[in-house]
């Protein structure tokens, strides 16, 4: 089972499937978004959109402990991820689809772990599945690796703080892609994301930050990024051979 998690844009994956079903999955942590089921290239795939229906759940109030939950209570055992980001490179431009390899946590507020009554602490020495990335990047034109930062948003950052994650070593910024990627290791699930480059991060960009900007680039990007998803879904064999599938070894107190 292949899950994906995405937003605007990335839903029409699910209509080069067949053999669709729609469900909405209890978790201890509060009901999952409305899910599609179906298959393409003869493999069992799961739609999630991160913000449900319509966008209702801004990146700060995301579930995200219920979504990933939903994710491993289906079988799902690799996830790829979509993400919107801004750019913290001139290099690195609006339209540029890019495969963090790293990541650097500035949220604030979210449940972070599915482990509160026991001491887990998995390591994230490389916090996306080495795997599930070869097999995007040789899918399709994509940016081989990048520091991913996440802040808490709903708002976009300061200049002061676009220079400050650019010193750190940051070279993208969303909202969205942590804890996901925390908790999908925390399941021994696999995780990748692609991240659309819609904009350049404030105070790079010349103009004031819109969010019609980003739905515009989405949108324009959408049909490409389907098909990097189609391509690399096509490409993802049964086994696996990485960390992630055993990430708890060694992990637990
Ligand atoms: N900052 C944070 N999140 C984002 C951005 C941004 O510039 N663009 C798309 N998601």
């Amino acid at each position: 089972m292949i899950g994906i998690i995405g937003g605007t844009g990335v839903y029409e994956i699910v209509t080069l499937g067949n053999e669709i079903e729609k469900r909405v999955l209890k978790t201890p942590y509060g009901n999952s978004p409305e899910i599609s089921l179906f298959k393409l290239h003869d493999k069992n795939i799961v739609f999630m959109p991160r913000h449900a229906k319509e966008h209702s759940y801004p990146p700060h109030m995301i579930n995200y402990r219920a979504n990933i939950y939903a994710m491993k209570k289906l079988g799902v055992e690799r996830i790829l991820a979509t993400n919107a980001v801004g750019s913290l490179e001139r290099s690195v431009t609006p339209g540029d689809f890019i495969i963090p390899h790293d990541f650097i946590d500035f949220t604030k507020l979210r449940n972070g772990s599915f482990y509160d009554d026991k001491t887990v602490h998995i390591d994230v020495t490389e916090p996306y599945c080495n795997e599930l990335r070869r097999i995007i990047k040789s899918s399709g034109d994509v940016i081989d690796g990048g520091v991913y930062v996440c802040t808490e948003g709903p708002r976009f950052e300061t200049p002061a703080e676009i220079h400050m994650f650019h010193m750190l070593g940051g070279t993208i910024v969303g909202m969205t892609g942590i804890p996901e990627a925390v908790l999908a290791r925390e399941l021994e699930m696999c995780y990748a994301s692609i991240c659309t480059v819609s904009n350049y991060a404030a105070s790079i960009s010349p103009n004031n930050l819109t969010i019609d900007e980003v739905f515009e680039i989405m949108d324009r990007k959408k049909h490409e990024l389907v098909k990097l998803m189609d391509t690399t879904i096509s490409k993802i064999s049964e086994e696996r051979s990485c960390y992630c599938k055993g990430a708890l070894t060694c992990a637990e107190i």
